[in-house]
């Protein structure tokens, strides 16, 4: 993978993170780990705010102020995007998006048009909406959210309102990043006591499940989904309070992104090799320059599937539950990826053996 020397720093007196271009070393990073960040080639500017929803908030208040009527999303997403978009007041409607994760779309004036690169793949659509939206009156906004550490971002990159969320690709309590310069974030002290409760239940979690029985005075997994819980009531309820506080902005950063990527790539290359054919994988190719989310299968009794490997200590995200008003009649084929889709974890907590493991629990489960 592309090697990218572009390094972030910290501003600590007033506690807005944004991101310098340069060689300069990373003050804020707690360990020696000083070489190649993913996240280093975002460019010159930027906001590190607290969820990727905040980020959407962010791109959007300033598309408002630049007369922007609707925004156009795709039929298959993540619901919690629409949060921030109901907050602002923002009229949305949706486009297609086919089981094959195409779209085809006529833009239309004084609309923002969202775009998903799906599991760490380039969304080919880009192409043709960067270069239009350069010269026509409506605005691209990508969601990098799947792909931030996929290496074709950075010889495609010529996009102006790109966001993210740290969230789904390391140990990152909260985290979003957008591509817009806001100086003036308001301070939430909430946020950084909800960041806190992430990390203590993920500690206490990650001790739990190595040794439960040192665990017997009290209901610890209570306890922790609790916690856990909280984080995501607040991001749900408040989808615009936005800023990073310092400590995730730590964590995100003192992670070692390069190995992270190179461990999906080698697992899903892994799996792939001993499932290929035996499953109906979604995706069946990983260029070089992707980084995956995870395996994605698909299965007509997806749910079933879901709960006989959650038994067998498999857990398998779901993508996603669409919104109530993205139904058969008016978007199928999404719904039916929605339906049938099964994320099978390739993340860097696992190794060979794990893939083996998953691929004959699979096999035997379905
Ligand atoms: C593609 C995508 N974009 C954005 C979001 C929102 O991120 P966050 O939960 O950090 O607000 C999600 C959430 O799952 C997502 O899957």
């Amino acid at each position: 993978m592309v090697q990218i020397k572009k390094l972030f720093e910290t501003n600590n007196q007033s506690n807005h993170h944004q991101i310098v271009g340069g060689d300069f070393e990373l003050t804020s990073i707690p360990s020696n780990i000083s070489d190649s960040y993913k996240l280093q080639k975002f460019g010159s500017v930027g906001t590190w705010t607290s969820s990727g929803r905040a980020s959407l908030a962010i791109l959007l208040q300033d598309l408002v102020k630049r007369g922007i009527e609707q925004i156009v999303l795709p039929s298959y997403l993540c619901s919690s995007i629409l949060l921030p978009i109901r907050k602002i007041g923002l009229k949305y409607s949706f486009y297609n998006v086919d089981r094959n994760l195409e779209s085809v779309i006529e833009p239309q004036d004084k609309s923002a048009i969202l775009l998903i690169h799906y599991f760490g793949w380039f969304n080919k659509l880009a192409i043709e909406l960067r270069k239009r939206s350069s010269s026509e009156s409506f605005y691209l906004i990508e969601d990098l959210t799947h792909a931030f550490l996929s290496d074709w971002y950075t010889w495609t990159s010529s996009s102006e309102f790109v966001f993210m969320s740290l969230r789904k690709f390391g140990p990152v309590p909260i985290g979003g990043w957008c591509s817009y310069t806001y100086d003036d974030l308001p301070i939430s002290k909430e946020i950084e006591s909800l960041a806190w409760k992430s990390i203590a239940a993920r500690l206490i979690r990650a001790q739990y499940v190595v040794e439960p029985s040192n665990w017997t005075d009290f209901d610890v997994e209570k306890f922790y989904l609790n916690l856990l819980h909280q984080v995501e009531v607040f991001l749900d309820q408040n989808p615009t309070v936005c800023k990073l506080p310092k400590i995730a902005y730590d964590l995100i950063m003192g992670l070692n992104w390069h190995q992270i990527g190179m461990q999906r790539r080698s697992n899903w290359l892994d799996l792939h090799t001993m499932i290929n054919g035996k499953v109906d994988a979604l995706i069946t190719e990983l260029p070089e320059d992707v980084v995956p989310l995870g395996y994605v299968i698909k299965c007509k009794n997806r749910d079933k599937l879901k709960d006989r490997l959650a038994k067998r200590h498999i857990f398998c995200p779901v993508h996603w539950q669409l919104p109530n008003i993205i139904n058969e009649d008016n978007f199928p084929e999404s719904v039916a990826l929605s339906q049938q889709c099964l994320t099978l974890p390739i993340d860097q907590r696992y190794s060979f053996d794990d893939m083996a493991r998953i691929a004959e629990v699979v096999q035997s489960e379905l």
